[in-house]
């Protein structure tokens, strides 16, 4: 098991998220935590919550400490200001929301990529993850979880179906090719589900 919480926006700044760590710690019943990230990139908060991401960091509490949502102005601003990088970005990340500048830039500084939502949620009737489906005899989520591992995305997939569960583990018995990477890659809508990092109100 590998175990990540994250500080929420109400809890925000650096004795807050300090004390936020505690709360959740406790409540996990952990001495330490595998991956700690920050939220939201809550606007006057942020770089002061990462302080608190250091200091939990340096004091050997959690394994590694990233952020969430945080697009490239974000992460720059938080580098400028801190001894400690980010580790992990988890992001919206998807066929329709490929984020190439982002995923260029968290390649280029070494942070790694993370997906949310990485199968739409849910939302895979897409003709040419179909086609993919067909010609590689593998399900349309496992065509979405095999372009994210090829981009050196981590995906984390939520399923409450056993046998989904299974099938979204079961990706690494086949290669797509660099011509349906592409074709994927194609898709690209900046098409969001969920909330815009740069525009939100929690
Ligand atoms: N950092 C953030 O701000 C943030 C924001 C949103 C979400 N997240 C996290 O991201 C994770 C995943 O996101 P998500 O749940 O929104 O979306 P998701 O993983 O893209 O999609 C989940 C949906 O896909 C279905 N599904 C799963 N596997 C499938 C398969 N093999 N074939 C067909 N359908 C399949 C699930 O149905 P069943 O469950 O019915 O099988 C569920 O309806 C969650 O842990 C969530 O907490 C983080």
């Amino acid at each position: 098991m590998f175990i990540t919480t994250k500080v929420w926006n109400a809890d925000q700044g650096y004795e807050s998220t300090l004390a936020a760590f505690e709360q959740s710690i406790q409540k996990l019943g952990l001495e330490y935590l595998d991956l700690y990230l920050i939220h939201w990139p809550v606007a006057g908060k942020f770089t002061e919550t990462w302080r608190a991401m250091e200091k939990l960091y340096q004091d050997g509490r959690v394994r590694a400490i990233g952020v969430s949502n945080f697009q490239i102005h974000h992460l720059q601003k938080v580098m400028e200001n801190s001894s400690v990088k980010p580790m992990v970005n988890q992001v919206e990340f998807h066929p329709l929301l490929t984020q190439k500048d982002l995923l260029a830039f968290c390649r280029k500084n070494q942070i790694q990529l993370e997906a949310w939502s990485p199968l739409m949620q849910g939302n895979l009737d897409v003709p040419l993850l179909h086609d993919l489906s067909s010609k590689y005899g593998k399900s349309p989520a496992q065509i979405v979880l095999r372009w994210d591992l090829q981009h050196q995305v981590v995906t984390i997939p939520k399923s409450v179906t056993k046998h989904r569960i299974e099938e979204n583990a079961n990706i690494f018995d086949f290669e797509l090719s660099q011509e349906d990477m592409n074709r994927i890659d194609s898709l690209n809508q900046n098409k969001r589900f969920g909330p815009d990092p740069d525009n939100f109100n929690f």
